[in-house]
């Protein structure tokens, strides 16, 4: 067995999605464990943390235990020993970041979104074909326990005619005065690269059409409900992007869903996430790592409703939990261990660069629709390379 190590520079390193999910549950453990298995090979990750602020970055490798840093991106991306390119960095920088990584001739790979609008990010991926390059976008959540097992219901056939479906998601974040946001404020801005649906539609995409198959078109609703906040350093700020969001998706199969999103929403579901499908087979209902099912010969005939008299039904009685998978894995380590071995031994991503884009266009086609108030389908703005 042959070890083959492979340079990675992660930019944005001390952000919070970088330093948590990406370096210490997913590349650190793929290292420590003496790298990933790859054939008869093992691919181990060679990592240079990259950021803006040295002390800061330095104090993170220091605290990780990574012996390369750097404050100089430039002077990283000339390193031929390092050629992996990840970006987690704010997304405001992300096209500019990753057209000079393209231009140093890295693959890449990348948080999402890709770019603020699918013609920037189809220019990114005509740079990164005429070079050659391999490129994935960061998928996590379809790797989440509860999705998982929603995914495999339905390649079972558990839905039978999928009749529609109902992802909500969000919860509380406070403005900042009252008490700490719990989000940066680059979220709450337009010049930061924020707004809700750019941040999270993104996964919804992949999530609805991998375990629901293609999206057709959109109409969607982009409010900001939450319309001042305080920042990191203490300072009120005008909120100008949507922190709040309501979607009806018709799907390629004719289904049609809902997307229901806000950060100004107190939770009372069963997860910070769930997504309800409902067919003629049956229904189920995942959170973030559990999932429900009641099926065609479970569901209880509900006859009517009586406005005298609370029945005091529990209509949670009739659902049963899916045990699904056990294996447990780090979603963003799935997603590490398909781009390393796509790049080290050509093995096929399915998140590669293109899904990442159609990922941006469902982003797009929803904030195409709220501005014009109609439908619009997720193809339509004919800039997918
Ligand atoms: N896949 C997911 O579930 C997920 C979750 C959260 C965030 N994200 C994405 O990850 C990225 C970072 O989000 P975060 O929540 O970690 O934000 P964050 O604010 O915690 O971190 C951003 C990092 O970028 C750095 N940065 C900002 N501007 C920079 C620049 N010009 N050059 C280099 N570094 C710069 C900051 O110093 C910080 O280290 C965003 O693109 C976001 O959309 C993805």
């Amino acid at each position: 067995m042959a070890t083959r190590e492979i340079g990675i520079i992660v930019n944005g390193a001390t952000g919070r999605i970088a330093s948590t999910q990406h370096l210490a549950n997913a590349l650190l453990p793929i290292r420590d464990e003496g790298g990933l298995a790859a054939g008869a090979d093992r691919i181990v990750p060679r990592l240079m943390l990259a950021g803006r602020d040295a002390e800061r970055v330095s104090a993170l490798a220091g605290r990780l235990g990574i012996a390369e840093w750097t404050a100089d991106l430039d002077a990283a991306l000339e390193r031929p020993d390092f050629p992996i390119f990840f970006d987690a960095a704010a997304t405001r920088q992300r096209v500019a970041t990753l057209t000079r990584a393209i231009e140093a001739g890295k693959h890449i790979y990348s948080e999402k979104p890709l770019a603020p609008s699918v013609e920037q990010g189809a220019q990114l991926l005509r740079a990164i074909r005429a070079r050659g390059l391999k490129a994935g976008a960061v998928e996590d959540k379809i790797f989440l326990p509860g999705l998982r097992k929603l995914a495999r219901l339905a390649a079972a056939g558990f839905f039978g005619r999928i009749t529609g479906f109902r992802l909500d998601f969000g919860w509380w974040v406070f403005d900042g005065a009252e008490r700490p946001s719990q989000r940066p404020s680059w979220n709450y801005r337009r010049s930061g690269g924020g707004g809700l649906i750019s941040d999270m539609y993104p996964h919804w995409r992949y999530v609805i059409e991998t375990i629901l198959g293609p999206i057709r078109r959109v109409v969607s609703t982009a409010t900001t409900v939450i319309p001042e906040r305080v920042d990191e350093a203490g300072a009120r700020y005008a909120v100008d992007v949507d922190d709040t969001a309501t979607t009806l998706a018709e799907l390629a199969n004719g289904a049609v869903g809902t997307i229901v999103c806000s950060w100004a929403t107190r939770v009372r579901r069963d997860d910070l996430l769930t997504l309800q499908v409902d067919g003629t087979g049956g229904s189920a209902l995942a959170g973030l790592h559990k999932c429900w099912i009641q099926s065609a010969a479970d569901t209880p005939a509900v006859r009517h409703f009586n406005p005298d008299v609370d029945l005091g039904m529990d209509y949670r009685a009739d659902w049963k939990e899916f045990p699904g998978a056990t294996e447990r894995i780090n979603p963003y380590r799935a997603g590490w261990e398909r781009f390393l071995r796509h790049v080290v031994m050509n093995e096929p991503l399915v998140s590669d660069f293109r899904a990442g884009l159609r990922d941006v266009a469902l982003a797009e086609a929803c904030y195409r629709s709220a501005v014009e108030g109609r439908w619009v389908a997720i193809d339509e703005p004919g800039a997918l390379a």
